[in-house]
C-alpha cells in the first residue's frame, strides 16, 4: 500500500489544491493532506479553519485524510507511514524553491520520495496570498477556492465586513 502526504499551508486550501489532492489520490492508495505551520509565515486562518475546509472541499474523497502537523515535514511522513511526498509546480519559479526543498528533506530522510503534479494550465495563476489579498477587498473569489469555502473565507477575511 502507497502512502503520500500533500503537505502545505493552505492559507487556505484554493482549487489548485484541490485539483493536486484529487489528482494525487488516483496515484497513491492514501492520501493524507497534511496542514503544517511554516514558521516563516504568519497564517490568515487557525489550524482548526484551515482544516475544516480541507475537509469541507474534500468530502466523498474516501482515502483522502486531513491531518494536521507542528514540526518537520519529514517526521510527519514517517509518523504516517508514508513513503511519497506530493508537491505541485505551477511555473518555474515553483520548481527551483521546491529543488531546494527537496535537497534537504533528501537529506533528512533519503528513502522518502517527491513527486511533483504540475498545475494545471487553467489554475496556476492562483496562490492563497492572491485569495487572500481579494477577498481582504471583498473581491470575489469565486473560481480560486472551492464553492463551499467561499462564504467563510470572504466573512473571515473581508475588511468591509
Ligand atoms: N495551487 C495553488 N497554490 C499553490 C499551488 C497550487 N497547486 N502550489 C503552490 N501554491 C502556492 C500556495 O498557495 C502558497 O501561496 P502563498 O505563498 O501565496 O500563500 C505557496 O504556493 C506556497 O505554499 P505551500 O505549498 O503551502 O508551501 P509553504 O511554503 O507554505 O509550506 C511546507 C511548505 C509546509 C511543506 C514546508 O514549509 C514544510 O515542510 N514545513 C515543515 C518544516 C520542515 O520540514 N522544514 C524542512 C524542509 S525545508
Amino acid at each position: 500500500m502507497i502512502k503520500g502526504i500533500f503537505p502545505g499551508s493552505f492559507d487556505p486550501f484554493t482549487l489548485g489544491h484541490l485539483d493536486i489532492a484529487r489528482r494525487s489520490a488516483r496515484v497513491v492508495d492514501k492520501l493524507y493532506v497534511a496542514v503544517l505551520i511554516n514558521a516563516s509565515k504568519r497564517s490568515a486562518f487557525t489550524m482548526d479553519e484551515r482544516i475544516n475546509m480541507i475537509r469541507a472541499a474534500l468530502d466523498g474523497e474516501s482515502n483522502i485524510e486531513v491531518i494536521s502537523f507542528d514540526g518537520l515535514l519529514v517526521d510527519c511522513a514517517k509518523q504516517y507511514g508514508a513513503s511519497v511526498i506530493i508537491r505541485s509546480l505551477r511555473d518555474s519559479s515553483d520548481y527551483l524553491s521546491e529543488r531546494q526543498m527537496e535537497t534537504i528533506n533528501k537529506r533528512l530522510c533519503p528513502d522518502l520520495e517527491i513527486v511533483y503534479l504540475n498545475s494545471a494550465p487553467e489554475l496556476m495563476h492562483i496562490s492563497s496570498s492572491a485569495v487572500r489579498e481579494l477577498a481582504s477587498y471583498g473581491c470575489s473569489i469565486e473560481g480560486f477556492v472551492p464553492e463551499i469555502n467561499r462564504k467563510i473565507i470572504i466573512e473571515r477575511l473581508c475588511k468591509n465586513g
